[in-house]
């Protein structure tokens, strides 16, 4: 890390736990030369303290799905911004992004806007549990911090005692999906996934499945499309796999950036909040809502899930002629929209060792990325190439080839 990096890195650290807000932003010292700090990013580029370039492949952590500073989502938060953040009742803006929203992803009935999330995780499972009456959730997947999800976390600041309701499986388990619905069947107010795991397996007869358990008993399936959600596809994962959930969760994607989520589904479901109460102050922020607004359009005008696609299949497919080239015991894989390329070697220790050097590698030759190296619409073929050029000279490097 440079002086300055570092220097940065222990004053903000002073102030703020972590020195950063999100989990998957702290420093990992196994892998050297990851910046701490992104002072600017424009595209698929973005520089850190030291002016550094770098092509980024973690887009945000999901949200960047067109680019950064991408300019019609921008100048629509400018033209916003003349009229004000916040207002004392409901802006117009809210029914425009909700209807921008439905227009990609017709199954959707109805929607309300939250700010993370968590929070769209939450209000769903909420919902589930108010209409049905019931109390146990079968979760898979990630779902943010709030307590019914991070139980089982380390000194996680939550009662034990509401593990009782909570049944966490792996995913694509069909067994454990019938294990938990046998036990807790007439109990279980709803199943929340996620619907794709960004891994190797690609789990329609699962998903099919869970719908089908959840038909039979009486349980809402909520897929939690926070990653998945107009990543995947203009219509995320329920349009992918074909399996429509009875709600949903979005956030990362839904407006470039801006903070915005949302929870969603059949009117039937939605219309317990004529029952029950979800309220949040910022929930109708305009900035965002012009964001969200402005994105889905673009999604739907213009090819960019294509154009998502076919680079990430040039970047899938790059890894893959790099591994033949070189025969180092790897494989690449992930679906287009987020390749990875990930070491067999038999002895794990070893495939840990070759992917610190890696990231290492990779971050100093000016290439950010993670285990998912997400695409966006602003990523080109050239920052593909460029890309490739510096994952075989990493490489080379690592296996003295
Ligand atoms: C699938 C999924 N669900 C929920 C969340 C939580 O979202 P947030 O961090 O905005 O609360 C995340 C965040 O990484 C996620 O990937």
């Amino acid at each position: 890390m440079t002086p300055k990096n570092k220097q940065h890195l222990e004053k903000a650290q002073t102030l703020i736990p972590w020195g950063t807000q999100t989990n998957a932003k702290r420093i990992n010292p196994d892998w050297q030369g990851m910046p701490p700090f992104i002072k600017r990013a424009k595209g698929c580029r973005m520089w850190d303290l030291d002016d550094r370039e770098y092509i980024d492949y973690r887009c945000s952590l999901g949200p960047i799905i067109l680019g950064y500073q991408y300019d019609a989502v921008d100048e629509a938060v400018r033209e916003q911004m003349q009229n004000g953040v916040l207002f004392s009742m409901a802006s117009p803006i809210e029914l425009n992004a909700a209807q921008a929203i439905i227009k990609n992803v017709p199954w959707i009935e109805q929607i309300r806007f939250m700010k993370t999330g968590a929070d769209a995780c939450t209000a769903c499972t909420r919902l589930a549990r108010s209409y049905t009456g019931r109390d146990h959730i079968l979760t898979s997947g990630y779902h943010g911090y709030h307590d019914w999800f991070a139980l089982n976390w380390p000194n996680s600041g939550v009662p034990g005692s509401l593990r009782e309701f909570i049944h966490d499986i792996p995913y694509g388990d069909v067994d454990a999906v019938d294990r938990v619905f046998d036990s807790y069947g007439d109990h279980l107010a709803a199943a929340i996934v996620e619907p794709y795991d960004w891994n190797e397996t690609v789990g329609k007869e699962y998903l099919q499945h869970l719908r089908q358990r959840c038909d039979a008993g009486g349980t809402l399936l909520i897929f939690d499309e926070v990653l998945t959600g107009f990543r995947l596809g203009r219509g995320g994962a329920q349009e992918y796999f074909g399996i429509t959930p009875d709600l949903a969760a979005y956030a990362k994607a839904i407006a470039n950036g801006y903070p915005v989520s949302a929870f969603a589904g059949k009117k039937k479901y939605m219309q317990t909040l004529e029952k029950t109460i979800i309220t949040i102050t910022h929930g109708g922020e305009t900035l965002s809502l012009a964001a969200c607004k402005a994105t889905m359009k673009i999604i739907r005008d213009e090819p960019v899930h294509d154009h998502i696609n076919a680079i990430g299949k040039r970047l899938r497919d790059g890894f893959a002629e790099i591994i033949k080239e070189t025969g180092v015991p790897a494989h690449a894989g992930g679906l287009d929209p987020a390749p990875f390329i990930i070491f067999d070697d038999q002895d794990e220790n070893r495939n840990i060792e070759w992917q610190n050097k890696l990231f290492s590698k990779l971050y100093q030759k000016g290439i950010f990325a993670n285990h998912r190296w997400f695409i966006s619409y602003s990523h080109r073929e050239a920052d593909i190439d460029e890309t490739l050029e510096k994952m075989r000279a990493a490489f080379q490097e690592i296996f003295s080839l």
